[in-house]
């Protein structure tokens, strides 16, 4: 089955380049290697905008995209990087103004073979909107009904910390509640893709982690292969085999989390406490943050780009008095320092 490239709007983009062909900006999240089109989900060069020509908001420049069987994928960016935007266009909510898009093989302009495909896919979308004089037993009941082999729903809504309230209506439910029954829903077609747009953001830790139990055991029994949005770091550490981060409508950069780090933040931190007004030009190093602790102490972050030298030095400046050390700390660089790195400090719109 051939692909054509869907350029359904905005006749005034420039043509999209041949994906491939290193003139996108943005790296690619995936080699197309042979049967990669037949992948759960497999994009390229997917675009949109919205507002008007003179005023556009470009919100994707050319994403390339890929989550295969039993993998979990995750994008990462901040507010108004494009993300939920991405996964509309993906879920065939939204039409791109150029790229291709497969799910399951099926091209997103084959509308009957693409809602074919979509019989696969569990979605919980970032805004659901439940319907709110129903309970929870008879909406996931009534769901799973639409599906040839559902998952049991009542060891799905037990899985999820909902059975006292399953015969509540949804409108009486907490907001962490129902995003609980928004992945419920998304899950209980058995789908071998699943996409999740920030599922946990109004979680309780405990809730989170039930969520991340339940999406862990989709790849593990079904192969599902599955696309998460979160703003929680840890998240994507703890599911995710690879993270495209995203920022503008582009990706800034893909791998898995343990390569990120590398790429990006290899060195490791060090942190601890000393005397407020202490000199810390002893330690000869620009790469120190310092900010007030409890107790009028001086909190230090430090990282030096020789590790061993540097933990050495500090060792000797404590024996000799003249930089006094406290609550020692020593840590890897995590996925949230690459985000920071990568997209910065400034808060967006
Ligand atoms: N229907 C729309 N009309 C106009 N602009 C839109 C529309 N949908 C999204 N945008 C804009 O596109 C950009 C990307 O929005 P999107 O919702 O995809 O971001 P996001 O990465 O999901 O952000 P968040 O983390 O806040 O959920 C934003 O600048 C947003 O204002
Ligand atoms: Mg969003």
């Amino acid at each position: 089955m051939s692909t054509i490239d869907l350029r359904l709007a905005d006749p005034g983009l420039p043509p999209r380049a041949p994906s491939g062909d290193g003139t996108s900006a943005a790296p690619r999240a995936a080699d197309a290697g042979p049967g990669a089109k037949d992948s759960p989900l497999w994009a390229r060069g997917v675009r949109k905008s919205f507002g008007s020509a003179e005023r556009p908001t470009h919100a994707l420049t050319g994403i390339d995209i890929e989550v295969r069987r039993g993998e979990i994928v995750g994008v990462l960016g901040p507010n108004g990087a494009g993300k939920t935007t991405l996964v509309s266009i993906l879920e065939g909510l939204l039409a791109p103004d150029a790229g291709q898009v497969r799910l399951m093989g099926a091209p997103l302009d084959d509308r009957a073979a693409y809602q074919r495909a979509k019989g696969e896919l569990g979605v919980s979308m970032q805004h659901s909107v439940l319907p709110s004089t129903l309970t929870i037993a008879e909406l996931v009941g009534t769901v799973s009904r639409l599906y040839p082999h559902p998952r049991p729903a009542a060891r799905l809504v037990d899985e999820l910390g909902l059975t006292d309230k399953r015969h509540h209506e949804i409108r009486h439910l907490s907001g962490g509640q129902q995003q609980r029954v928004a992945v419920a829903l998304a899950l209980i077609g058995d789908p071998k893709l699943v996409f999740l747009d920030e599922p946990t953001s109004q979680l309780d830790p405990q809730a989170r982690r039930a969520v991340w139990d339940i999406v862990l055991e989709q790849r593990r029994s079904r192969g599902a292969g599955v696309l998460l949005t979160t703003h929680q770091m840890e998240e994507a550490e703890r599911l995710c085999d690879r993270v495209l981060i995203l920022d503008h409508g582009r990706v800034l950069d893909h791998g898995t989390p343990r390569e990120l780090v590398q790429r990006h933040c290899p060195q490791r931190r060090i942190g601890f406490t000393t005397d407020a007004g202490v000199d810390l030009a002893v330690l000869a190093d620009d790469a120190i943050e310092q900010s007030p602790a409890a107790g009028g102490e001086l909190a230090v972050g430090w990282r030096p780009q020789d590790f061993d030298a540097a933990l050495a030095r500090l060792m000797e400046l404590n024996r000799s008095g003249r930089l006094p050390v406290r609550d020692l700390q020593v840590a890897s660089q995590s996925l949230e320092d690459v985000f920071i790195q990568l997209t910065g400090r400034g808060i967006r719109a």
